[in-house]
């Protein structure tokens, strides 16, 4: 038998008035720019908002498109703008809602795939953790101090 190697992660779930002032500011952030998603096919807006070492605050929506995987994903696209637009300016936290349009309650939401190799990269690109805030449909907010909870033996070194 080989040797087991066990992959773990505990996730932070805190109430709306534990959260610290700015983590709510930018949850409701991402709350407001989630009404402008184009979600067209899916119906599914999400809004991310970011909040860079600066202070300053970066917002975008899911923008989908009718030959399907050409649309990007909410977060994706807020991290290349950072990146794109404020190279010298680390990403500190990055806050993740979701929501039906057309619906009254929040929808539960975690970043796929694609955008959690991009959290990570923009990780190591700053030598920075990035706080995720992620809404839950409930109210709570599960509080995640980087992506490693969420993508763990990721790939992160050519000469490893
Ligand atoms: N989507 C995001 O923008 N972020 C996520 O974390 C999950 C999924 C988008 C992609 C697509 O436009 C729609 O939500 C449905 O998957």
């Amino acid at each position: 038998m080989g040797k087991k190697i066990k992959i773990s992660a505990e996730l932070e779930e805190l109430a709306w008035e534990e959260l610290e002032n700015e983590d709510q500011e930018l949850i409701l952030e991402a709350k407001s720019i989630s009404k402008d998603a184009y979600a067209p096919y899916s119906n599914f807006q999400v809004g991310a908002a970011a909040k860079l070492n600066s202070g300053r605050i970066l917002r975008s929506s899911n923008q989908e498109n009718v030959s399907f995987p050409v649309g990007v994903c909410a977060e994706r696209l807020l991290l290349g703008y950072a990146g794109a637009n404020y190279p010298e300016d680390p990403v500190k936290k990055l806050a993740i809602v979701a929501k039906r349009k057309g619906e009254k309650d929040w929808a539960s939401v975690s970043p796929c795939g694609l955008c959690r190799q991009t959290i990570s990269e923009t990780e190591m690109r700053f030598n920075q953790a990035i706080t995720l805030l992620i809404l839950r449909p409930e109210g709570q907010v599960l509080k995640i101090p980087g992506i490693q909870a969420l993508l763990p033996f990721k790939f992160e070194d050519l000469n490893g």
